[in-house]
């Protein structure tokens, strides 16, 4: 038996009717299916716990997901292979903590509260795949290190150091988390996991079976901001938005490492460091895009690859053949050098250049 335990954000207020009507449908729902547990309610939030045969539960989940009713459900515990119910009596108990004036009942709803907010914060700080372990009853602490074929993808935004000297920190801030947001949306988007930021750097992997799906994330962001980019005022710093990815496949030795001040999910390798060294050639080369020949092999969709050269790059004792996509979209690609002439064009009329920043 599987038992998860998820918080969630009603979309509006409900009456007390409406509330009730959710127990009813589901004590009812939940009868034939062997599910039992138990289900909180206040004005803005939902507590539930549902326990019962694993594919039921997770179908079950699945609907509760896609009621318009509430919003953000936050799976904060799974647990698989569970013996004893914990609710065996409730084929789903509605408790209203909103309406009663039971002095337990009002603390469990502070209690709630608290720990909903709580989760809520650490949600947004938490790397995506410490999640999807919790999500899928696996604790992130318990899985040792081991080696895995993965795609590794960087990317990052060309002559970033240069440009947030001139613009306004908002601005600045603003962009980074703009194309993070669509960068990291594209990655998951495509079956990728987000590995970590670092400043205006994205770091993904994806499954080594799953080069289409890199492939698809990076053409999906250049699209995104160039369409940005495009449609900012001539004076914004989005207008000066490119990016540069590098992808390679290999293994790499995936899980727990830190200290015990901060501890990582990650992966680590010579697959990351050349990908990293590929993202930093895209501004040599003039093309958005730099692969490995290991990247091309894996892919099962036709692409149009192009050889680029081969590069001697840092920390790796051979040479390296280097390839690129032919699509139109990886050759709008603009150099440190180029974006840095586009500044000065544009300068006299925006009157861009060193901003006072106050700190
Ligand atoms: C917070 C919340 C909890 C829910 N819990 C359950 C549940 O345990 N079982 C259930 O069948 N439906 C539950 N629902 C309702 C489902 O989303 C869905 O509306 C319902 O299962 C459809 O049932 P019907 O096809 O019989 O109308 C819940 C909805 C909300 C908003």
């Amino acid at each position: 038996m599987k038992r998860i335990m998820y918080v969630s954000t009603a979309t509006a207020p409900m009456s007390g009717n409406e509330v009730e009507e959710i127990g009813r449908v589901s004590s009812r729902n939940n009868l034939k299916v062997g599910i039992t547990g138990v289900l909180f309610s206040a004005h803005e939030f939902f507590f539930q716990i549902l326990e019962g045969d694993a594919h039921q539960v997770d179908r079950l989940l699945e609907r509760i997901r896609r009621d318009r009713r509430h919003r953000d459900v936050l799976v904060l515990k799974a647990e698989l292979d569970v013996t004893e119910r914990l609710f065996s009596k409730w084929s789903m108990r509605m408790i209203r903590l909103d309406s009663s004036s039971d002095f337990i009942l009002q603390a469990l709803r502070t209690m709630l509260e608290n720990i909903t907010e709580s989760y809520r914060i650490i949600e947004r700080y938490t790397q995506p795949s410490v999640l999807k372990l919790l999500t899928e009853g696996v604790n992130p602490l318990g899985v040792p290190v081991h080696k895995a074929e993965q795609i590794v993808l960087f990317g990052d935004i060309v002559a970033f150091s240069y440009l947030s000297e001139r613009f306004p920190i908002e601005e600045v801030a603003d962009l980074v988390s703009q194309f993070l947001e669509v960068c990291s949306r594209r990655v998951v988007e495509n079956g990728g996991e987000v590995t970590k930021y670092v400043g205006d750097c994205v770091m993904a992997h994806f499954n080594g079976d799953n080069a289409d799906g890199a492939l698809e994330a990076c053409l999906g962001t250049l699209s995104d901001i160039k369409n940005m980019r495009e449609g900012a005022d001539s004076c914004r710093l989005m207008r000066f938005l490119y990016s540069g990815f590098g992808l390679t496949k290999g293994s790499v030795i995936e899980g727990n490492i830190g200290s015990s001040i901060k501890l990582d999910y990650t992966v680590l390798g010579d697959t990351v460091n050349l990908a990293a060294r590929l993202e930093g050639l895209t501004r040599n080369i003039g093309r958005a895009i730099a692969l490995t020949r290991a990247v091309c092999d894996a892919c099962t969709q036709t692409w149009q690859f192009v050889p680029v050269g081969d590069f001697h790059l840092k920390g790796q004792s051979q040479s390296c053949p280097v390839y690129s996509l032919a699509d139109e979209i990886v050759g709008e690609m603009r150099t440190h050098d180029q974006l840095v002439d586009d500044m000065l064009l544009l300068g006299q009329a925006c009157r861009f250049g060193p901003v006072s920043q106050s700190m």
